[in-house]
């Protein structure tokens, strides 16, 4: 059976890009594969975080998975460190990705771009071998991403090649998957930059109540002109907006272009406006209901017993195969 593996990082508030270009797909596989979903706690101290916002947000995190229509009995949902095998792969598979590789990432590029030497700690610069191991301890064959993710599932398929060369076949390699629409979501405010949680300029969060989503939407920046037509380049603005529309209905954005025929831009953006809101009032009530219940605890410890199964025998292969002594063992 097919492998599918995702996580996100539990560092702010879900934007609508999260939701869009990851969170909404996890769930359309959970009838033909078998999904382990986590939350990456152990990613989210790579930048400086205050304690009871990481614990506020892993507990959301898992509330927002279920809200998306993950069901508990088909999927493993389960927190990054509950597993100690993540960490324990982790010091073994360090000594096999480059300081010359990891120093080409583009997410740390951007990261560490912004801080001084003397501030960025050695876990922003390792990011990817610890996410390697996230995905290679489930032997994951598809991982759902959005586009700034695919550099990092590229460097865990170099590194599984690697291992695989010099010590046999014991690593499946992984493919991602990226959507066709909407695998990168930009800010409302300014439509050439990712919409990001570290950047609320321009965010739609999926803790905004309906009203204000709706006048985020409208107020969106827009591009000169008049013609609602999807042109990167030209209009940005109108092309996210397009992007954001395609997506939540689920068809291609040429459809969505013809459906936007005549438009005025004011008309258009209260049809993107409703779209959005029409997709997250029933989102956000599930969510409240199961944060009201706590549900979401109990899900995350049967996650934990069910992913530490499959991920400590991977952990097991690993250690065999580079020489680890098995003290218990044979
Ligand atoms: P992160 O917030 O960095 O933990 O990202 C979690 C997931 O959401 C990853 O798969 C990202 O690629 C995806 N993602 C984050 N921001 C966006 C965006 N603006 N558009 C599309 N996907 C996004
Ligand atoms: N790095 C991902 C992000 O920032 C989160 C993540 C950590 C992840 N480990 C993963 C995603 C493994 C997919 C698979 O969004």
């Amino acid at each position: 059976m097919t492998r599918i593996l995702s996580g996100i990082k539990p560092t702010g508030q879900l934007t609508l890009g999260n939701y869009i270009g990851a969170l909404k797909h996890f769930k359309d596989f959970q009838d033909s594969g078998e999904v382990f979903i986590f939350i990456a706690d152990l990613h989210a101290l790579t930048l400086p975080i205050d304690p009871k916002f990481l614990n506020d947000n892993t507990r959301d995190l898992a509330a927002f998975y279920l809200a998306s229509g993950l069901d508990p009995k088909k999927s493993t949902i389960f927190v990054q460190s509950s597993v100690s095998a993540h960490s324990e792969l982790n010091s073994i598979l360090q000594n096999y990705l480059y300081m010359g590789e990891l120093s080409r990432m583009t997410q740390f590029k951007e990261k560490s771009a912004k801080m001084k030497d003397s501030a960025i700690g050695l876990g922003l610069f390792a990011y990817p071998v610890l996410m390697a191991c996230d995905i290679l301890l489930y032997d994951a064959d598809i991982v759902p991403v959005g586009e700034d993710q695919v550099q990092h599932v590229e460097i865990t398929r170099d590194l599984a090649n690697r291992i695989n060369k010099r010590y046999g076949d014991i690593l499946v390699v992984p493919n991602y998957k990226v959507n066709k629409v909407g695998a990168r979501i930009m800010s409302l405010s300014d439509p050439t930059v990712k919409m990001s949680k570290s950047d609320p300029k321009g965010d739609i969060f999926l803790k905004d109540d309906l009203n204000t989503m709706r006048k985020k939407i409208m107020s969106a920046v827009t591009d000169s002109g008049s013609e609602v037509k999807y042109d990167k380049e030209n209009k940005p603005g109108v092309s996210n907006l397009l992007t954001i529309y395609a997506s939540l209905k689920e068809i291609s954005i040429e459809e969505a272009e013809k459906h936007f025929e005549g438009y005025r831009y004011g008309d258009f953006k209260r049809e993107v406006a409703d779209a959005v809101v029409e997709e997250m009032g029933p989102f956000k009530a599930r969510y409240e209901e199961i944060i009201a219940n706590k549900s979401y605890l109990e899900v995350l410890r049967i996650g934990q017993e069910r992913a530490s199964q499959v991920a400590n025998k991977t952990l097991k292969r690993v250690q065999k195969a580079v020489g680890l002594l098995d003290v218990d063992g044979e």
